[in-house]
Formats: structure tokens, C-alpha cells, sequence
């Protein structure tokens, strides 16, 4: 039996001009072919590259006749002698050199593939995504998933290197109330009985401190039934921590030189250490957000003092009624065309925002203004002056009753105004830590208190006290790590007695039966001898999204999810039979 040649000795993208003369053999996919009559060239490419394949007068003619017949995205092996080329390509790290083909087999054909494989190709998602294979088969694709083998490579190693034990946990677990909608999963053999695949392992890990591993990693795959976002995703992995006898500070150290060996192996930047640290009530009013760009300024300035009492209701009334009147100073933003700044009034009322109130100072010294004729000079003054205004300048202004408004509109507001101005450097990485978060969130809806974190999050010791009667003032042992603008990550240290546990239950409303239903096994085994612990979990999609330096975790994903929730290639979900679902104890209702 004739045997196909298809084993490589070397990949397309490796050999350079020192291996002229050298034998070799590679293995790929046909880019393109160029036939120029007498001579004809192949583009070979494999996950490494391309290389050139050359059939000329000196190829035998059942060669070259064959190289005749390969079109775009058949299989080939191609092995021959490396030589010099006339005409050298410096685009191409191959460049120098071409294979002079002696032998060739055609592994598989390949009909016309509904795009092209290359770069930056412009087709719709939707096509991209129904042939994900052809769609990863693209330089740039195969770069980001190499990359996030390497970040995972390098993670593994540093927590090794630091005594973590990588451990799984289970995928199917307890549904638990608290968080995000769980993806479900029928038992059969508990019928009526449902699996709740994890949002994350928080309470397993939990559980290896209590059973004295000291210190626990994984690559956690997670779910969370919620609504896409470019960083978002139903099923999406994370880098999940957990470290027994510590506090916050041994946390944070411990993460610090991760994010820094991370970004140092895999990029070559270096972060610099200590990472900045601001506290959710300043980061708030500074930056009306607790995942602050830092990469440009337009802080906050809270103005509600200037004009709590002045005539102009839009400004007067906010403040009586308990919220504020904030400002962001742009320098340069007195150019912006007035229809700019219509379009940013427009902006800000998709965050809630009622309008947007502003003052323009031309470089000739006039100003415009939007409000200016309500109050009066003093006041006026005293608003450019805080903003240290100055020729050339624009002051924005948001006021409402609540800060929540605000903090939203101005917060988005500073960025679209540094995208606007390009403001933001793309080569520079602004971490920072977020610490003291409030515990608690109120839910206006639900008329309730939800933890802000998890139920499992320790208040900070000073504020304990406000655990029952103040609970907005309750802050935690939390921090979030934020990169541009990004969260990467959250952690916080971990009640670890059945005492706290309880009465962190209750604050959240929760009856003793209702909690011992839902957490009694945490609740019991914190009576067996608990450590101090604590740990973070990062989104791994997020943190190579940046590494790659992407705009959506879905381009770091081999294969992701859509806006509704689907995947295309396989086109789930899917319908199943009616035998399956007798045999799970399930009908499903009519729309
Ligand atoms: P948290 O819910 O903050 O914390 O999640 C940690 C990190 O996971 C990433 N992330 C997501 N990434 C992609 N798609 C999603 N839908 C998604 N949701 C979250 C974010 C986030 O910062 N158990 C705790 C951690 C702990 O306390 O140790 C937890 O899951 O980058």
C-alpha cells in the first residue's frame, strides 16, 4: 500500500536563511497559489506562519502538475530543499528563503471556504462564528489563543512556585439564591430535582481552607445566566484563589507579583509595584466609578456646595433633595463645536441623567454657557475657579438626586470625552486596587439589602457594629483589581466563624431556617475549625483580552457565546427529544 507523506520536520514559520540547503519537510494549509506559467508558488501556512513553496522547470512534472490543482485551504505536505529567493519578501519573517519542492501529497481537499483566511478580514460575525474553525484558523486569532495559553502557562507556574495546590471542584452543584440567575441542569435520578452549574467556587474553596490545604488555585470554568457585554459571557473562566491564614495585605502582596510576572513574561511590561490603592468612596468621587481608567485625568469636582442655594432649581433642588451637583473640567474642550456638545448631552441622558449643564471658554476669552444667566456672578465665579478653569476650557456639569445619576453619567462622561480628545494612551496599563467596598447594595426593586461582593465577605472590624442597624455605612474586606478601566478581579477575606455567618445572614434578611437550608453545611463546618482565609478570583478572558490588547472577551474565547446566549457553530441551544425530557420528569410549557 502506497504511504501519504504528512509528518512535518519543521513548521512553515521557523526556517530562515541560515537553513538554505537544509532538507525539510512541512505540513499546512494552502493560502494562495500563484501561477506565473513556468513557475508556479504555493503560500503554505501553519499555526507558526508562512512559507513559500517553489515548482519551477526543475520540478518534476507529476508535481508540478499536481501543485496545478491545489486551491486555497487544501491539506498539503510539501518536503524538499530550502533556498534562497530571487525575489525576497522582508512582510514575511520567511522571507528570505522558499521550499524547492521535490515532493508533494495532497492530504485533503477543501471546498471554497465561505471567507477568506486572513488578517483583519471584513465579514460579518455571524458567518465568522458559524465556521469558528475557519474563522480561529487566522493569524491574528491563533496569535490571541496562543497568548492565552502562555498567560495560563505562567499563571500555573507562579501559584505553583508559590505552594498552591491546583484542585477542581465540582460542576454540578446547589443552587443558591444570592448573585446571578444559574444555568440549571435536571436530575434524573432525583426527579424534579435540579444541579446548578457553578457561578463560581466560592463555597468549595471555602471548604479546602477548612480542610487545611492552606493555599488553592484553579482554571474555573464559570456560568452565570446575565445579559452579554463585550466583557461579559454565560460561560467564562476564572483564575480563582484561595489562601488560608492571611489578610488583606498578604492577599494583595501575593497578587501583586503575579499581575507583575504575568504581564512581564508574557508582554515585557513591567508593572510597577505597589499597585495604587484607592478606597470606594474616593475612587466614587473622583472618578464617578469603582473601575476608574486612570490613564487620563477629568476627575470629579462636587459642586453642591456653590450652588445649594442658588435661584436655578435644576442645580438648587438636587441638592435638597439629598443628592449633588458635580462637575468634570476639560482642558482643550472649549474647541468641541457646539454640536459636540449636544452630542454629549445626548451621552449622558442614557445614563440617567436629566441633561447636561456647560460652560465654554473660548481661547479669545468669551463664554458661553448653558446655565451661567441663572446665577449670579459670584456663584459663576466660584464654579470656574474650582475647576481652576482657563482660556480654551470646558466645564460639565450633572446634577440630580441621586448621586447614583451622577456618578454614572459623569463617570462615562470622562471617558467618552478622553476617547473624543484622544487622551488615552492604548500602550499604557493603569492598574489599580479598590478596597473598602460597602457590604451591602440596596435593591430599590427588591426593597432589600443584597451583599455587594458575596454573603461570605468579612466586614471590616471598625464597621461590625453597623452590621444591623446601618448597613449602607458597613463597609468590607473587599477589593476589586482594575486595569484601564476593567475589572480584572475581586477578592475579599472571608467570615470564618458560625457567629458572623449567622448574623451576616440575618442583616441580608434571611430567616435562621432559611439561611440553614441554604448554607447549613458552611455554617457547620465553620463549628469544626475554620482558618482565617481569604482569596480572589480574576476573569481570565478579561486579563488576555488585554494582554492581546482586544476591545471583547469573545476574540480571546475559542468558542463563545453570541448577544442571546447561543453558539452558532453548533447551533446550541437546541430542542431535544421528548424521551429525554420523560426521562428527566419535565414537560416544557408552550411560549
Ligand atoms: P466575581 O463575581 O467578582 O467574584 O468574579 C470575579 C471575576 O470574574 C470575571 N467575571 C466574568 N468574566 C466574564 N464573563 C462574566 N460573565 C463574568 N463575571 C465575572 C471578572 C470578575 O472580576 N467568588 C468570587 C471571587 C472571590 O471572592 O474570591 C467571584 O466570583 O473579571
Amino acid at each position: 500500500m502506497k504511504t501519504i507523506d504528512f509528518k512535518r520536520t519543521v513548521y512553515c514559520g521557523e526556517p530562515r536563511i541560515e537553513n538554505v540547503g537544509k532538507e525539510v519537510s512541512v505540513s499546512g494549509w494552502v493560502q494562495r497559489r500563484r501561477d506565473l506559467g513556468q513557475l508556479l508558488f504555493i503560500d503554505l501556512r501553519d499555526r507558526t506562519g508562512i512559507l513559500q513553496l517553489a515548482f519551477d522547470e526543475n520540478t518534476c512534472s507529476d508535481i508540478f502538475e499536481a501543485a496545478t490543482t491545489l486551491r486555497s485551504e487544501f491539506v498539503v505536505c510539501a518536503s524538499g530543499t530550502l533556498r534562497e529567493r530571487s525575489a525576497k519578501n522582508p512582510q514575511l519573517p520567511t522571507g528570505d528563503i522558499e521550499l524547492e519542492v521535490t515532493k508533494l501529497s495532497i492530504l485533503s481537499k477543501a471546498e471554497t471556504p465561505p471567507f477568506e483566511i486572513e488578517e483583519d478580514s471584513d465579514v460579518n460575525d455571524a458567518l465568522l462564528l458559524k465556521y469558528r474553525y475557519l474563522d480561529l484558523r487566522r493569524p491574528d486569532m491563533q496569535k490571541h489563543i496562543a497568548l492565552r495559553h502562555r498567560a495560563v502557562k505562567v499563571t500555573r507556574d507562579y501559584f505553583d512556585e508559590n505552594g498552591f495546590y491546583e484542585i477542581e471542584t465540582p460542576m454540578l452543584t446547589k443552587s443558591t439564591p444570592e448573585g446571578a440567575r444559574d444555568y440549571l441542569v435536571p436530575s434524573r435520578v432525583h426527579k424534579g430535582k435540579f444541579y446548578a452549574l457553578p457561578q463560581s467556587p466560592q463555597q468549595y474553596k471555602q471548604m479546602l481552607m477548612l480542610a487545611g490545604f492552606d493555599r488553592y488555585m484553579q482554571i474555573a470554568r464559570c456560568f452565570r445566566d446575565e445579559d452579554l457585554r463585550a466583557d461579559r459571557q454565560p460561560e467564562f473562566t476564572q483564575i480563582d484563589l484561595e489562601m488560608s491564614f492571611v489578610d488583606e495585605e498578604d492577599i494583595i502582596a501575593m497578587n501583586e507579583g503575579y499581575i507583575k510576572r504575568l504581564f512581564d513574561e508574557v508582554l515585557g511590561v513591567k508593572v510597577d509595584l505597589p499597585i495604587q490603592r484607592i478606597t470606594f468612596r474616593e475612587v466614587m468621587d473622583r472618578f464617578g466609578s469603582d473601575k476608574p481608567d486612570m490613564r487620563f485625568g477629568l476627575e470629579l469636582c462636587d459642586i453642591s456646595d456653590i450652588v445649594k442655594g442658588c435661584e436655578f432649581k435644576v442645580f438648587s433642588e438636587p441638592v435638597a433633595n439629598g443628592g449633588s451637583v458635580r462637575m468634570i473640567y476639560v482642558t482643550g474642550g472649549g474647541s468641541m463645536p457646539r454640536k459636540q456638545i449636544d452630542s454629549l448631552v445626548e451621552y449622558v441622558k442614557t445614563y440617567g441623567a436629566r441633561g447636561l449643564a456647560w460652560t465654554k471658554l473660548g481661547e479669545d476669552g468669551s463664554v458661553s454657557s448653558s446655565f451661567s444667566k441663572f446665577l449670579t456672578e459670584e456663584e459663576n465665579d466660584s464654579i470656574l475657579k474650582r475647576a481652576g478653569a482657563e482660556a480654551g476650557g470646558l466645564i460639565l456639569i450633572v446634577a440630580d438626586a441621586k448621586d447614583d445619576v451622577v456618578f454614572a453619567s459623569l463617570g462615562a462622561l470622562r471617558c467618552e470625552c478622553a476617547r473624543r480628545l484622544e487622551l488615552i494612551n492604548k500602550d499604557e496599563y493603569k492598574f489599580l486596587w479598590v478596597t473598602e467596598f460597602p457590604l451591602f447594595e440596596y435593591s430599590e426593586e427588591d426593597e432589600r439589602f443584597y451583599a455587594r461582593h458575596h454573603p461570605f465577605t468579612a466586614p471590616m472590624d471598625e464597621d461590625v457594629e453597623f452590621l444591623e442597624s446601618q448597613k449602607d455605612k458597613c463597609r468590607a474586606k473587599a477589593y476589586d483589581l482594575i486595569l484601564n478601566g476593567s475589572e480584572l478581579g475581586g477578592g475579599s477575606v472571608r467570615i470564618n466563624t458560625p457567629e458572623m455567618q449567622t448574623q451576616m445572614f440575618r442583616a441580608l434578611g434571611f430567616t435562621d431556617e432559611q439561611a440553614q437550608a441554604q448554607f447549613g453545611h458552611l455554617i457547620e463546618a465553620f463549628k469544626f475549625g475554620a482558618p482565617p482565609h481569604g482569596g480572589i478570583a480574576y476573569g481570565l478572558d478579561r486579563i488576555v483580552m488585554h494582554l492581546a490588547g482586544l476591545n471583547s472577551i469573545r476574540d480571546v474565547i475559542a468558542f463563545p457565546k453570541v448577544q442571546n446566549a447561543s453558539e452558532l457553530m453548533t447551533a446550541c441551544p437546541d430542542a431535544v427529544d421528548d424521551a429525554q425530557l420523560d426521562e428527566l420528569g419535565i414537560g416544557v410549557k408552550a411560549e
